[in-house]
């Protein structure tokens, strides 16, 4: 069975399918063709279907000469649902993974998946879990889901976690060249998931357990989270002290051994370091243990829109504007640069916060033409002397590259930047403000 798999893997004949064709399940599916796999996806949004089976592009970190060309020789193909998905060798899933609104997690969408697929399971598959959760998922949650089919992990289909770590907007790093962690459910999985993912991925990184590579993906979002809390809560404490944390920190990373760069910033957003923490945080209480700095972290990174709201009021204050009769551009609602990605993003928070204060607030994003979030329904302005200079403020939220933040300083009467991406900007330093 399990040689039968490697066989088909290494001749590129087994059949790839990848369920949830998103920020994550693109990018791999696109990789996985170009690899030389038929790759079927399967999503429930009929919009991304018919996109992809038109070799038409949605996810920034995706080339749509790729997408067309595997398209086009048959090597990619999306349907809804897996009843149209033939009888793959290989399921990968990619669905999200969020919090409730008790920060717990939601884990609806693989439980869903997981059982849609039991009608599916026959000997001789690989079942890869990329989606990232709590250690534990995948031998408590899935491997029972799918052994309810009369199959046994190990002796009939091999299950295993490759938790993905794209970076979307990375340039240097993609989903090929990004170092892959594989643990499986037992040995053999292990060895038929390596099988498979060495053929994609540039250099793939074995661990003992599918529980272990759940938990590396956790700690390495824990330690973004706990790195930026820690700068954010260094920029509260220069305020108070009148120190420019920017210095502070350029200064302190001059240091050529033992520190890292972080920024502070107006919040944390995306699909990852806000709530991924929170997976570990709730599977931790289980075995009556407290992740104090995954609590401590996401109460600093969560008042930060309450921060950047508090310091509108006080720079419009210093330039005699009262607020409720203020006009605000925010710049950027992305939750990070150079992509269009405003899930979790701080803007939503900070928009929504700023509003409800009376103020008249319009945004400009390169990459976002338009916002719907709650009661928001928003469509970017664009960003020209004259809109510019009608503003009583301007804050920059998302550090985007192709925006002229000499031009935005120029032609505003004040800037709030939160950033710090105004640093090379020479003239008229005097009408802008750090976080
Ligand atoms: N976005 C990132 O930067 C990133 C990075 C690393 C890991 N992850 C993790 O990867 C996972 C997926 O994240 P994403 O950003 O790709 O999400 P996404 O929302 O971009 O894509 C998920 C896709 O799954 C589809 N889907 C949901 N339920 C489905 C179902 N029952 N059947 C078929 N399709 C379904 C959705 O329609 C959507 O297209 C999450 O666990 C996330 O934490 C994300």
């Amino acid at each position: 069975m399990k040689q039968n798999l490697i066989g088909k893997i290494l001749a590129h004949t087994a059949r790839v399918c990848v369920v949830g064709l998103g920020y994550v399940g693109l990018p791999f599916a696109v990789e996985a063709a170009k690899a030389g796999f038929t790759v079927v996806g399967v999503d429930r949004k009929q919009s991304r279907v018919d996109m992809v089976n038109r070799g038409k592009n949605y996810i920034s970190d995706v080339k749509e000469t790729e997408l067309k060309e595997a398209v086009d020789k048959d090597l990619i193909s999306a349907v809804t649902s897996f009843e149209e998905a033939g009888d793959p060798d290989i399921l990968v899933i990619a669905v999200p993974t969020p919090l409730t609104q008790n920060l717990t997690p939601d884990l609806q969408y693989v439980e869903n998946v997981t059982r849609k697929f039991v009608n599916h399971v026959r000997p001789g598959q690989l079942i890869s879990l990329e989606s990232t959760t709590y250690p534990g998922t995948s031998e408590e949650i899935i491997k029972p889901i799918l052994e309810s089919s009369g199959y046994l992990v190990g002796r009939d289909f091999f299950l295993a976690h490759s938790p993905e770590r794209v970076d979307p907007g990375n340039r240097q790093f993609s989903t090929k060249n990004t170092n892959k962690i594989v643990g499986g459910v037992g040995p053999d999985s292990l060895e038929v998931a390596l099988a498979f993912y060495s053929q994609t991925i540039e250099h793939v990184v074995p661990v003992s357990s599918a529980k272990a590579a759940e938990l590396v993906k956790v700690y390495e979002n824990t330690f973004r989270a706990v790195n930026i809390a820690l700068v954010n809560e260094l920029a509260l404490l220069c305020d108070r002290l009148d120190l420019n944390v920017w210095e502070v920190l350029d200064a302190a990373f001059t240091k050529p051994f033992g520190i890292m760069a972080f920024y502070p910033g107006p919040g944390v957003g995306g699909h990852c370091i806000p709530l991924d923490p929170h997976y570990l945080e709730w599977k931790a209480k289980e075995v009556n243990f407290n992740t104090h700095f995954i609590a401590l972290a996401g109460e600093i990174n969560r008042q930060m829109p309450e921060y950047v709201r508090q310091r509108v009021w006080r720079t419009l204050n210093i330039l005699g504007i009262a607020p409720s009769r203020s006009k605000i551009l925010v710049m950027g609602v992305a939750y990070k640069k150079n992509i269009d990605d405003c899930r979790e993003s701080p803007a939503l928070k900070i928009i929504e916060l700023l509003i409800s204060d009376g103020i008249d607030v319009s945004y400009h994003d390169p990459y976002v033409n338009a916002l719907q979030y709650n009661k928001l329904d928003m469509k970017s302005v664009p960003c020209t002397k004259e809109v510019i200079s009608h503003q009583d403020l301007v804050i920059i939220l998302t550090d985007h590259s192709d925006i002229d933040y000499d031009f935005l300083v120029q032609h505003a009467k004040h800037v709030l930047d939160t950033r710090n991406v105004t640093r090379k900007v020479t003239s008229n330093r005097e009408r802008i403000t750090l976080l």
